[in-house]
């Protein structure tokens, strides 16, 4: 009998190794480079040129808003490291780049102690407030000439469930804290721009400045991506051109994906562990298609089970989409879902039903895997329920679903 030892050692010596650097394909990764967010970075520099020329002493603020895997995240902190170094080694200021994530840190003060603790501030256990620890973080920054850029990433989550007041002080902040030079500047992060839109004027009016607006990537755009990071990770070689035009192709928005790069590049990751596994020097197409379908085997099986939903639950689960889409949003509050049900199935010519059965309704939907609700914070008045799809909001689907409530109509009469 052959040993488990013998087995393992014969597989290992056997086995070829495509990928080189795992590392570099996960999510988190920030490459040196980022193909076709060149004009991005350089807006990015446009904005933040006072600082270092000391031009300004306004505090800067520069809103970036797209779709999620649009390198929003990867593109600001390449920027933010980048434009540390330059302003150090070229024109001798001292510049911070702070990246906080508001999903993690989503109130007021967490975020200052995330502040507080990246400038290495000696921030007591007790005692101190938000509002205080942003003035000790200002006397800081007075007293060692330092211009701080604070990235607040998901922003939409800090300002979905913060409290007004919190919302205020951060976004105004020169308000309370008097300053001759105001030396916060922010870059706010949004999947959508309903999250900034919906605020209030006076609030509104101090994030919006400048937007920057980072499309969905088109094919030849995710070719070049792709290109690249396998260059980074793989081999040299070790992966056939038609599959990176494959992923290119599947995820391009051009090509009615969703323009997603993190996806794209999970994809090829994928494709590389699988060919290694079968001890083919090369990733293949082949390799690619099977791990498309493995990275989306849960969507198919979620809309496979749509059709075996009654017409009024396609209607909620349509309304939903219209909703999202007019408001360029990622969720909803019940309440808005609700009226469009109404209307949309009068336009049908179909007698709503009563606010109990749609609750019902939704349910369904979320047993499939269909939505996602969740309560929103205190931050809102009361607590309220949030719809969202968890299916990447597509033409193909949006299609499927009104086909499916044609079918239903139909068969009625
Ligand atoms: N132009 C690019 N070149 C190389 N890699 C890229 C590029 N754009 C995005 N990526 C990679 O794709 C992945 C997703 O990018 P990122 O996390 O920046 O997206 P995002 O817009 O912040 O998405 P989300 O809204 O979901 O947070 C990351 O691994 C990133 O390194
Ligand atoms: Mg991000």
């Amino acid at each position: 009998m052959v040993s488990t030892k013998d087995i393992l050692a014969d597989s290992l010596r056997s086995s070829v190794l495509i990928i080189k650097h795992k590392d570099k394909l996960s999510p988190d990764y920030v490459p040196e480079n980022l193909p076709h967010r060149e004009d991005k970075i350089r807006e990015l520099g446009f904005t933040f040129r006072g600082l270092l020329t000391g031009e300004s002493k306004d505090s800067e603020r520069v809103v970036i808003v797209g779709r999620t895997g649009t390198g929003k995240t990867a593109t600001v902190k390449l920027f933010g490291k980048s434009f540390e170094d330059i302003a150090e080694r070229e024109y001798g200021v001292k510049v911070k780049y702070i990246h906080i994530n508001c999903y993690r840190h989503r109130s007021l003060y967490l975020i200052s102690q995330e502040i507080g603790n990246a400038l290495k501030l000696p921030v007591p256990a007790r005692g101190l407030s938000s509002q205080e620890l942003f003035k000790m973080v200002h006397e800081y920054l007075d007293r060692r000439n330092i211009h701080l850029i604070v990235g607040l990433d998901e922003f939409g989550h800090f300002l979905n469930t913060a409290p007004t007041e919190e919302i205020y002080f951060l976004v105004r902040l020169y308000d309370e804290i008097s300053a001759i030079i105001k030396r916060i500047s922010y870059i706010f992060i949004v999947n959508d721009s309903y999250s900034i839109y919906k605020l209030d004027k006076s609030i509104r009016d101090h994030i919006v400045r400048r937007v920057i607006e980072f499309q969905p990537y088109k094919s030849t755009e995710l070719y070049d991506i792709l290109k690249y990071r396998t260059s980074e990770a793989f081999n040299e070689n070790t992966v056939d051109d038609e599959a990176l035009q494959f992923i290119a192709n599947t995820y391009g928005f051009d090509k009615g994906g969703s323009g997603n790069a993190r996806i794209a590049i999970e994809t090829l990751s994928l494709a590389g562990e699988i060919a290694e596994k079968e001890g083919s020097p090369i990733v293949l197409l082949d390799h690619v298609k099977r791990a498309n379908s493995a990275i989306n085997p849960e969507i198919q099986e979620i809309v496979d089970s749509l059709s075996y939903l009654d017409l009024h639950q396609l209607i909620l689960l349509e309304a939903l989409i219209r909703v999202l889409k007019r408001n360029k949003a990622d969720e909803i509050t019940m309440g808005m879902l609700e009226n469009e049900y109404i209307s949309l199935a009068r336009e049908l010519n179909e007698e709503p039903r009563k606010h109990t059965q749609v609750y019902e309704y939704l349910r369904k939907l979320k047993a499939i895997g269909v939505v996602n609700t969740r309560q929103s914070g205190k931050g809102m008045r009361g607590r309220t329920t949030l719809v969202s799809l968890s299916l990447p909001l597509d033409k193909k689907l949006d299609e499927y679903i009104t086909q499916q409530i044609l079918v239903k109509l139909k068969s009625r009469t």
